[in-house]
């Protein structure tokens, strides 16, 4: 049984319910009205500002049914009535978990026991059953990366896995770029060289959220990819190192490319970026374009510098990483705000050629919410 009653200065309604008690404050049901003069029926969008609420949004009455709570504003009298399941799907009077680096929703962290299961989806199963996209984008969600099978082996293939979810984002490396042994690379990324695990491109700002890498060839010696999953190396890094942590998010780090004539890319963001409440948002780790960090204080600079080396280790631990050689006709996307990759050096017998390209997590994500909804 549903029950609301207001409080003494009618300033805040509380909710209580069989599933638990809520509280709200006149201020936040006046704003977040439901109406259609507060919000557009079409396409669901605020059509007020916050200098159209009134001075005061004390309630003067509340009233609950099984399933809605209609209350009415003693300022103008105005009578709005919410979805029982809508106030609690919002309801903001509960516990939060604070603790620094805690995983946002539906992620899940992994190490070397992933190489068992690497979340993978077939490309003809992807183009043409909802429910094996809609499983794909979710394990991107949970575990920040996944592969795609049954490509076909040509060069421009990794387009299609970004037409399944968003966009292409274009850099001055191209709408997409080569990734096989360059005479005077531009990048060691052209080259035969191992690479660390890193995230690509933190000298932008924003940095690209998610990279596709296509198999076109792959015949070389080595050349194995590895992704390691950056949240479980920022949590492991918190359990050992609670000071270091917050030293790696509290501070500035700086990154730069300027590999090529006309470019100049340069960034000032934390490695390790957190949200006011603590949850993870975001890594940037990468050896090659890290520029001299300035915004530490000179008395914490060799306890931060001991703490990137903590993360350092812990990223090139081998129980940290998922490996695995792509195909011709295979791909590998990543969440580029979480999850490192790395290569494998290889030879120069056979060959090795991969595409890249860029593209953004806002689209998979909002791809990926539209098949839940209608499912
Ligand atoms: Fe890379």
């Amino acid at each position: 049984m549903t029950q609301v009653q207001l409080s003494s200065d009618n300033q805040v309604l509380t909710l209580t319910t069989p599933s638990g008690t809520h509280r709200f404050h006149g201020v936040w049901l006046r704003h977040n009205a439901l109406d259609a003069d507060t919000r557009d029926p079409g396409n669901g969008q605020r059509l007020i500002t916050l200098a159209d609420l009134p001075d005061n949004c004390a309630l003067a009455t509340a009233e609950a049914t099984e399933n809605t709570v209609t209350v009415t504003f003693a300022a103008d009298n105005k009578t709005v009535t919410f979805p029982l399941a809508w106030l609690l799907a919002n309801a903001y009077d509960r516990p939060q978990d604070t603790t620094p680096g805690h995983l946002p929703p539906h992620a899940e962290t992994w190490g070397k026991d992933l190489n068992d299961a690497v979340p993978t989806g077939h490309y003809p199963d992807l183009t043409s059953k909802p429910d094996a996209k809609r499983d794909w984008l979710a394990a991107i969600r949970r575990y920040g990366f996944a592969k795609v099978t049954g490509l076909p082996s040509e060069s421009g293939a990794l387009f299609k896995v970004v037409d399944l979810f968003g966009y292409v984002r274009e850099t001055n490396y191209g709408r997409h770029f080569e990734v096989r042994t360059e005479v005077n690379p531009t990048n060691l990324a052209f080259t035969g060289l191992g690479l660390q695990a890193h995230t690509d491109n933190p000298y932008r700002d924003p940095v690209p959220t998610l990279q596709v890498l296509s198999c076109l060839e792959n015949s070389a010696e080595g050349g194995d990819n590895m992704v390691v999953d950056g949240f479980a190396a920022a949590q492991k890094l918190h359990d050992q190192n609670p000071e270091g942590f917050a030293l790696l998010h509290s501070h500035s780090a700086r990154f730069e490319y300027a590999g090529e004539a006309g470019v100049r890319l340069t960034s000032r963001r934390p490695v390790i970026g957190i949200t006011p409440e603590g949850t993870l948002l975001n890594i940037r780790f990468n050896a090659r374009s890290a520029a001299a960090p300035v915004d530490v204080p000179f008395d914490k600079m060799p306890a931060y510098y001991a703490a990137l080396r903590q993360l350092s280790d812990i990223i090139d631990d081998p129980m940290s990483e998922v490996r695995f050689k792509l195909a011709p006709g295979e791909a590998f996307i990543v969440d580029n705000t979480r999850v490192l990759h790395a290569r494998k050096g290889y030879s120069g017998a056979g060959k090795r050629w991969l595409q890249g390209c860029y593209a953004d997590k806002d689209g998979l994500l909002s791809t990926l919410a539209a098949l839940e909804t209608t499912a």
